[in-house]
């Protein structure tokens, strides 16, 4: 079981958060491929979408090895239909875990008293957790919460609930619903959860800088942290996190470890390749008649518009790690590419741009 394999060895668990439209197939495999992190979570679908057959919700869940261990995630508010879209999530992909979304703030999921509309129902809750559990068997079944719905100690008494009903492990952001994504993640909060949880615990919420990982580990005592938008624009975040737990002659100010453009234009283009050929994938999957007779050209475009917001967060200032002047230019092309040429010539122009101003 994921959980024991990793403290087991008396690691934290360093874990790629669940993202949605963000952590699917090609960004799993390049944080994977680059390393460092123990677990990737997948982006949230919908239980009852995979309960009806939607072959593109389906789709969603599927993964290559190399992306091992791995947890999708799921999200739905009826107990029956999260057990069966846990047992078709592990009848047609089998990952290590299943994770129940408890923390979604968006009126869109909430209003059906989907994801953090869910810390709310405490019994309807536990219903989840115990349906889903029987048709699990070993594997690990877990839960993301927030600090509750708009009491900022609504965790202490949902997380003996969940535990009650049979939870693995809980991964609490510090936020409330009701914050949203206002304030900061509240990691003293987070502290009193771990010391009322009796399974493992993640912490999550605004460890945004490599370095962060220990001062959160450290001020929560949580069994490992959750990364989000951190890892957003930087697959190379747990690598660098790992990297400054015992810095050699590096300062902890630094932030992280430099990546070198090149390197990073090199990891961008097979991200951006990866992405094309999965989202081309999911699309014939759900489109089978309706593609016959679209070239190869027109799904590339289609494909490479869901590429542009990964390309945002890689050239955010915060993200480069330098400066490049006129690097605005560069930012507003990226954003508007209809094809993986175009990239590669616009990366190209990038690297020769910057090669001169050294
Ligand atoms: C683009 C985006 C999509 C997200 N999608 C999900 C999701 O599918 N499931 C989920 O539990 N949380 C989702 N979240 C919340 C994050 O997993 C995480 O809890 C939150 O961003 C706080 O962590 P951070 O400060 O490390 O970003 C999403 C966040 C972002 C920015």
């Amino acid at each position: 079981m994921w959980i024991n394999d990793i403290l087991d060895q008396n690691k934290k668990i360093l874990a790629l958060s669940p993202m949605a439209d963000m952590t699917d197939s090609a960004f799993c495999q390049i944080v994977r491929q680059i390393g460092g992190a123990d677990v990737v979570f997948r982006e949230m679908v919908s239980a009852e979408a995979l309960v009806r057959d939607n072959e593109k919700t389906l789709g969603m869940t599927d993964f290559v090895d190399a992306e091992r261990p791995i947890v999708q995630q799921i999200f739905g508010a009826d107990p029956l239909t999260m057990a069966k879209a846990a047992e078709i999530v592990m009848e047609h992909a089998g990952p290590e875990g299943i994770d129940i979304n408890m923390g979604c703030p968006v009126y869109k999921i909430t209003s059906n008293f989907n994801g953090a509309a869910l810390m709310k129902e405490a019994p309807l809750a536990a219903e989840i957790v115990r349906e889903m559990k029987k048709v699990m068997g070993d594997t690990p079944l877990s839960v993301k919460i927030r600090l509750g719905w708009d009491d900022d100690e609504g965790f202490k008494t949902f997380i003996p609930v969940l535990e009650e009903a049979g939870v693995d492990l809980i991964t609490i952001h510090g936020r409330t619903k009701a914050q949203g994504y206002s304030g900061v993640s509240n990691w003293d909060l987070i502290r009193q959860a771990k010391e009322i949880a009796t399974v493992p615990l993640l912490a999550n919420g605004d460890i945004h800088e490599p370095h962060q990982v220990w001062e959160a580990l450290e001020r929560t005592g949580a069994d490992g942290v959750m990364i989000a938008r951190g890892a957003l624009g930087n697959p190379w975040f747990f690598e660098e996190a790992l990297k400054l737990r015992h810095p050699k002659g590096q300062s902890k100010d630094l932030g992280g470890v430099q990546i070198s453009l090149d390197k990073k234009i090199r990891v961008i283009l097979e991200h951006a390749k990866l992405h094309v050929a999965n989202s081309a994938k999911l699309k014939a999957q759900a489109k089978k008649n309706i593609l016959l007779g679209v070239t190869a050209e027109e799904l590339e475009k289609t494909s490479i518009v869901t590429f542009r917001k990964h390309l945002s967060w890689y050239f955010k200032s915060t993200k480069l790690g330098i400066e490049i002047p006129g690097i605005k230019e560069f930012r507003s092309e990226l954003v508007r590419i209809q094809s993986i040429g175009e990239l590669e010539e616009i990366l190209k122009r990038l690297e020769e741009h910057v090669n001169k101003l050294v």
